[in-house]
């Protein structure tokens, strides 16, 4: 790998993403010899605070959450010399020449010259891009990329709260920057198993062929997480809710990734291109009203892992008469060539019983049944519905491959049982996988756009989603309660029940 000696920027250093993912990140891939030697990160924010004592807040955290090792004094003394922070008022008109001279004063003591190839990190709130672009823009920063000279400029979600917003925001920064300077992070793209989901398919010629409406029944994807809402995020989430906060993107993404064509070459363009298509063909399960096909949920109080938890309306900074779905679930069809009449189950939800996200393409049964079917606990059988063939893509927690399959119970009779096959990364590889921030920063550095998303997509994506949040919002739409530490309201059941179908229950370890 060519490692980039670049300047990273990251405007918005004193807060949560910054401690949490961005510092251990680039930690880690420090560690493991993939920055180059002298690249200087340069925290920006409004507090004032010295080189050293942002040094030693950073160390607090990065041996928390680092992936790699143990931080000891002489690697985090070899590590935090590249580390800096300045203080920067972007909205300061009076601050912005301040900005290009302090910059290049680190990068004259780190290197002994100005460095024209930069990163701008923006983990600030959204409401902040802009200013920090102009900021950056005004200071006379903004090069057009070349080899010699770019500025890469990268952006966090909430890429706007709808489609009108999420547009007058790209309009916005396409007016100080090129498409090709943007880079914006889903942090899904960058784990692993979710990388894997492409490679895994153009890689093997034994599924790709069956990924198709002659041979699938339905998929179903699932983002669950066990948690409800973090400390601080009350404000946040109660503006956004699930469908925004991660249906929108994560989940939209992930059915990109097993819904598109194969691209004509592995290129970043092509890629997305290809994704752009399914978001352009995705239409409603069903003709009728929008609740036919898309419904939400809200938790009340329950029991997460045997411990009681509170409802959602009791969380912090969250109002007692909140109508915001913590929960979302869709029926969508990829109205296509390859996908006609295969429906696509997506749910997001908070507190559910795991953390789980997972891909579960589920088969077509095949066209007669000649066995019955038993399911075992030891010597103790039952007599059950036969089962599908399954493919399940598990991209956390832990990561996986698995297939569902049929076998002979071994014995004097024919019956069937269903069995699972698992390939684990961590089992496979011993090695725990990259941080998907990790990967995203590299991505940055070498210029490689592949898992971030285009403008296009974001407007896709929304002008799917912008219409539900419309009705809703129009006819006071209650999210149904569900108790927290189930998979969701009864309406999610029924989603699925109506055509004879019912949602997985994931597991989070490899074996259900
Ligand atoms: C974020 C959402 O984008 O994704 C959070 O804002 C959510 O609300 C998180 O908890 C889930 O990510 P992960 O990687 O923990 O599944």
């Amino acid at each position: 790998i060519d490692l980039t000696t670049a300047t990273i920027l990251i405007f918005g250093a004193s807060g949560d993403l910054t401690a949490r993912k961005l510092i251990p990140a680039l930690y880690d891939l420090w560690s493991e010899g993939f920055l180059s030697a002298d690249l200087p990160i340069i925290g920006l924010a409004r507090r004032s605070k010295t080189d050293e004592q942002f040094r030693d807040e950073q160390r607090d955290t990065v041996s928390k959450f680092t992936r790699t090792d143990t931080v000891t004094d002489e690697k985090w003394t070899a590590f935090s010399k590249r580390l800096f922070y300045r203080e920067i008022d972007i909205t300061a008109e009076s601050d912005h020449a301040k900005l290009k001279t302090s910059i290049e004063a680190v990068e004259r003591e780190v290197l002994g010259d100005i460095i024209t190839k930069r990163v701008a990190y923006l983990a600030t709130a959204p409401s902040l891009f802009y200013p920090a672009v102009n900021a950056l823009s005004q200071a006379q920063m903004v090069p057009r990329n070349s080899e010699e000279e770019w500025l890469r400029v990268v952006i966090e979600k909430p890429f706007g709260h709808d489609l009108q917003s999420a547009q007058e925001l790209s309009q916005q920064l396409s007016e100080l920057l090129g498409e090709d300077q943007i880079y914006r992070i889903d942090h899904y793209l960058g784990k692993e198993t979710v990388q894997n989901i492409l490679l895994f398919r153009l890689s093997n010629s034994i599924f790709e062929p069956l990924l198709n409406r002659n041979h699938v029944d339905h998929v179903q994807i699932t983002v669950a997480e066990s948690q409800g809402i973090e400390h601080g995020r009350g404000g946040y989430y109660d503006r956004s809710g699930a469908l925004r906060d991660v249906l929108q993107n994560h989940v939209l993404q992930l059915l990109c990734l097993i819904a598109m064509e194969p691209p004509a070459l592995f290129s970043g363009e092509e890629i997305r291109d290809e994704k752009l298509k399914v978001l352009k063909t995705l239409s409603p399960g069903t003709k009728g009203d929008i609740s036919e096909w898309a419904v939400s949920g809200q938790y009340t109080a329950g029991q997460s892992f045997g411990q009681a938890v509170p409802g959602y309306r009791e969380e912090e900074r969250v109002p007692a008469d909140s109508h915001r779905e913590t929960f979302v679930a869709m029926e969508v069809m990829v109205e296509n060539w390859r996908w006609e009449g295969v429906p696509f189950y997506l749910r997001t939800g908070k507190r559910m019983p795991e953390r789980v996200s997972e891909i579960a393409i589920q088969f077509k049964h095949p066209p007669m049944n000649l066995f019955t079917t038993v399911e075992c606990d030891g010597d103790i059988c039952s007599l059950v519905e036969r089962k599908p063939n399954e493919l399940i893509f598990r991209i956390q927690p832990k990561e996986s491959i698995s297939m569902k399959f049929s076998t002979k119970r071994p014995g004097m009779q024919y019956q069937i049982q269903p069995v699972e096959m698992d390939f684990a990364f961590e089992d496979a590889y011993h090695k725990s996988l990259p941080e998907a921030y990790e990967r995203l920063l590299m991505d940055v550095l070498r210029g490689d756009s592949t898992l971030f998303t285009r403008s296009d997509e974001l407007e896709a994506a929304w002008k799917f989603v912008t219409p539900v949040l419309e009705e809703w919002e129009k006819t006071g739409q209650t999210p149904e309660p569900y108790y927290a530490g189930t998979w969701g309201p009864s309406s999610a059941m029924a989603l699925l029940n109506k055509s004879k179908r019912s949602w997985r229950t994931p597991s989070a370890t490899e074996k259900e």
